[in-house]
């Protein structure tokens, strides 16, 4: 096996020695933000699933914990969220001091009681999330289904009082399911989403949560989210989105995020939301209860296309950074819009370029860092060019870069790694993605986070996001863009090391 020691990331977080994938009971508690995961405690690849667990209080430092909820004989853990339980609504803790209560899957292994079949259950903290308990009277909420899973549970507070709702997935028939329940220990079936929009495999990781259309508290949307594997727009794994109402019931998406059959039956998945438009975006959920309203998401940095084999240990796999995500009217459309939600703006650029007309050639800016992750402030007017390219962890021989160019003739913006570097661990990993960009007032708009192995791209102020994995050879750290076909104005650019 190929290892490349050098590219564990520096503001992603990765576990230190073992294998992580969905992000899992996403919760801020007491100053805290809680960041607990799908881990293998024994190995680098995926097995024994338990919630792994990591705090930080910036989203950018994190502090990894011991496993915080174990495999044992009966189950394995999967996915699932937190949620405090401040009316000790459960029993498990006090008013004073209320429960955190995490919703996790369990699925049953051959041989114990539930064989065959994936339930929801409960674990329960009450010392602010350090150490859990499950809960005597597993599992919760079963279905005698298989593949029943990922239960995302949040307060609602409806016109007939509050209660907690549940999203999960019947994952193989692409539906997501409500629940409802009083004491996170009863739970009332509601109503079902779906199948809707991509449905090429199964549903995962589903999400539910209001936002302020254009900040105004008047106008709240809700927000479906649906992750999706395989059959995602870029191949493999990804998530898709809606905006809708929910009535405390039933989740109705708009008509306008709905993409209706072609007549033979298929639905073009480029019309469909999706969060990113990269390959390294899956499985992503919000945190519970995040200071003043925020609605911030976490995904995991892969794809279960070739997950199982990126060629780096001991760990593997990361997660993103964490995003911001707000509703905005985009184009007379609502739409989600993603920003890293961690201070980014903490150093000194080492270059600066301001108002450079750039005519046909290239512009050499100073190379990534070792040790450190590269931030990239553009706004470039891509005037009579054809295309403005950055080249980003570039071989010194000239020979590999991860390209990321914006071709104005087709107004794409297209994120290249099939020669970004080590390509060759797995045939599905060389690809190239694009999305199309609406330039603002003729200027392209971007922020683009490079961190050892990975390359982030928010354009247009979040409006679109392209995250992809790239393992670039040993002392690839080139950077520079290129002008084709015409003459572009560079009118802001700054590139900082960040470490
Ligand atoms: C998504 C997923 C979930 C499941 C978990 C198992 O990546 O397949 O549906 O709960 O991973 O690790």
């Amino acid at each position: 096996e190929e290892t490349a020691p050098n590219v564990r990331p520096i503001l992603h977080y990765t576990a230190k020695n073992t294998w992580l994938n969905d992000p899992n009971g996403l919760v801020w508690h007491q100053g805290v933000y809680h960041l607990f995961y799908q881990n293998n405690p024994f190995d680098n690849v995926w097995g024994n699933m338990s919630w792994g667990h990591a705090t930080s209080t910036d989203l950018l430092h994190w502090t990894e914990h011991p496993v915080a909820i174990a495999c044992d004989e009966e189950e394995d853990v999967f996915s699932g969220s937190i949620v405090v339980d401040d009316g000790n609504t459960s029993g498990f803790g006090t008013v004073e001091n209320p429960a955190l209560v995490a919703l996790y899957t369990s699925a049953f292994k051959e041989g114990s009681a539930h064989q065959g079949t994936q339930a929801q259950s409960l674990a329960f903290s009450t010392d602010a999330g350090m150490t859990w308990s499950k809960y005597a009277g597993n599992p919760v909420l079963g279905r005698g289904s298989a593949h029943f899973r990922d239960p995302k549970v949040f307060r609602h507070e409806g016109p007939a009082g509050s209660c907690w709702v549940m999203v999960a997935v019947e994952a193989q028939s692409q539906q997501v399911v409500l629940y409802r329940s009083a004491n996170l220990k009863d739970w009332e079936y509601l109503s079902t989403f779906g199948p809707a929009n991509a449905t090429g495999g199964e549903w995962e990781c589903p999400d539910l949560f209001p936002l302020p259309v254009d900040g105004d508290p008047d106008n709240v949307k809700w927000v479906m989210v649906v992750n999706i594997n395989p059959g995602a727009l870029a191949g493999g794994s990804g998530g898709q989105y809606f905006v809708g109402d929910f009535d405390g019931v039933q989740f109705t998406a708009d008509f306008d995020s709905l993409v209706p059959a072609d007549a033979d039956g298929t639905t073009d998945l480029r019309n469909c939301l999706w969060l990113d438009w990269g390959r390294d975006y899956y499985a992503a959920v919000s945190f519970s209860n995040a200071p003043e309203n925020r609605r911030i998401m976490i995904g995991w940095m892969n794809n279960w296309d070739y997950a199982n084999s990126l060629p780096t240990s001991p760990w593997r796999s990361a997660m993103s950074l964490a995003r911001e995500v707000e509703l905005a009217t985009v184009e007379g459309l609502v739409r989600l819009i993603q920003r890293p939600a961690l201070p980014l703006d903490c150093g000194e650029p080492t270059r600066t370029i301001k108002n450079m007309e750039v005519h046909n050639s290239l512009v050499r800016l100073p190379d990534a860092v070792p040790g450190s992750a590269q931030l990239i402030d553009a706004e470039i007017l891509p005037g009579t060019a054809r295309t403005v390219a950055f080249r980003l962890l570039g071989a010194s021989s000239g020979s590999a870069a991860t390209v990321l160019s914006f071709d104005a003739i087709t107004s794409r913006l297209t994120l290249d790694r099939r020669n970004s570097g080590n390509t060759a661990f797995h045939d599905k990993f060389p690809s190239a993605e694009s999305a199309p960009v609406e330039l603002d007032d003729g200027v392209l708009r971007l922020r683009v986070i490079v961190d050892q192995c990975s390359v982030e791209v928010f354009a247009q102020d979040g409006r679109v996001v392209l995250s992809d994995l790239v393992f670039p050879l040993s002392g690839s750290l080139g950077t520079d863009v290129c002008v084709e076909g015409g003459t572009a104005i560079v009118r802001k650019l700054a590139v900082t090391a960040l470490s």
